[in-house]
């Protein structure tokens, strides 16, 4: 068993389910586990660790909606959930982010233990301490609540489907450019073939220092946001999945790195490739990308502020220009955009 402490919480990876499940906790009275159909199988076996029924919430991003909020409370409400009972998650950050949400309001806050899922969950979003849900914004309600436990078990993961892993390995790769090299070399070496045994907790570990140190996102925490900004306008614009366009976003952020910092965009290029991951997208209007980005932009008054790489684990956030923005949307396919 690997154990990482991260703030309040410990995460504990294994090939198998810990045992005991929950932590120790006095008054408590009963468990609900959350989770979603593709997960099922696994909620199944949690509850039967844990002496809890199964509550289902709808799938993905149906799942953190305000009204499945209010369906959970009134589930626990009729449970008459106290305040030393426990919600536990067991599915993708989707579940995770609603099952923390409504443990983080309910009676003020309940405990929540996370059983993530899927390769994105157990390294990124069942780790830190946020939660949310979706109003007309994504994450546009939430909460900073730690879990008292997170639950990684290595077999469920190496049954994850090729699409989730691949998803699930720009976050960890992520880790690695922002904070450990020999998880980069890692997956330089072996590629997709990296053992889960050693991704997993490498990545944790640098999101669990990195969060330890910046609970609330006033600094190092967004180095965690690397691909991310022209990624999630990405996202937004295509409908990409997260992963596959934090993919593009990483390639967009190293394109910027080297014109300031001599960063090797290529280089960075080609291990995604090598990963199969996408590196540049067709068919995208840059008016699009461009229309998101300047939602970002509004944020802050002197520009774009963007996670960059001086080189690997050595993150830096600066504002970039928008003649550094259009070269690294040229240098992913999106051609011509206009930010003024
Ligand atoms: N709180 C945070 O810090 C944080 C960080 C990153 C992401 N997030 C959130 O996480 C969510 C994305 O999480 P995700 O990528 O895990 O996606 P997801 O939770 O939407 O899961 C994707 C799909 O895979 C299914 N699934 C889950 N486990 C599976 C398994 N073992 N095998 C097969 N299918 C499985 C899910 O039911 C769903 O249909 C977003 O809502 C995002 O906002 C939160
Ligand atoms: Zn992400």
């Amino acid at each position: 068993v690997e154990r990482i402490l991260s703030g309040p919480s410990e995460v504990l990876i294994d090939a198998g389910l810990a045992d005991p499940l929950l932590p120790a906790r006095s008054g408590r009275r009963q468990v609900v586990v959350v989770t979603q159909a593709a997960a099922e199988r696994y909620a199944v076996e949690v509850a039967a660790a844990t002496g809890a029924d199964v509550y289902h919430l709808p799938d993905r991003e149906a799942a953190k909606t305000w009204e499945a909020a209010g369906d959970l409370y009134r589930h626990m409400a009729k449970r008459e959930m106290g305040r030393h009972d426990t919600i536990v998650g067991v599915g993708g950050g989707s579940v995770t982010d609603m099952a923390g949400f409504v443990a983080a309001t309910w009676l003020r806050g309940i405990e929540v233990v996370h059983v993530p899922t899927t390769l994105l969950g157990a390294v990124d979003a069942s780790i830190g301490g946020k939660t949310g849900i979706n109003l007309d914004g994504k994450n546009l309600v939430g909460a900073f609540h730690h879990p008292t436990r997170v639950v990684v078990n290595l077999a469920w993961l190496e049954e994850l489907p090729p699409a989730l892993l691949l998803e699930g390995t720009t976050e960890a790769l992520k880790a690695g450019l922002v904070g450990d090299p020999r998880l980069v070399d890692l997956y330089q070496e072996q590629g997709l073939a990296a053992p889960l045994e050693v991704v997993v907790p490498a990545a944790v570990r640098v999101k669990a220092a990195i969060v330890g140190e910046d609970f609330r996102e006033s600094g190092v925490r967004a180095f965690l946001n690397l691909g991310h900004t022209v990624g999630h306008a990405i996202e937004s614009a295509t409908g990409m999945a997260h992963g596959l366009a934090v993919a593009v976003g990483l390639v967009a952020a190293a394109a910027v790195s080297e014109q300031r910092y001599g960063f090797d965009a290529r280089w960075l290029a080609d291990l995604l490739a090598s990963l199969g991951l996408p590196t540049a997208v067709t068919g995208v209007s840059a008016e699009a990308v461009t229309e998101y980005l300047r939602r970002d932009k509004k944020r802050t008054a002197a520009g774009i502020r963007m996670v960059l790489l001086r080189a690997v684990a050595d993150p830096v956030i600066d504002v970039v220009t928008d003649a550094e923005l259009e070269h690294a949307m040229a240098s992913v396919g999106i051609g011509s955009p206009n930010l003024s």
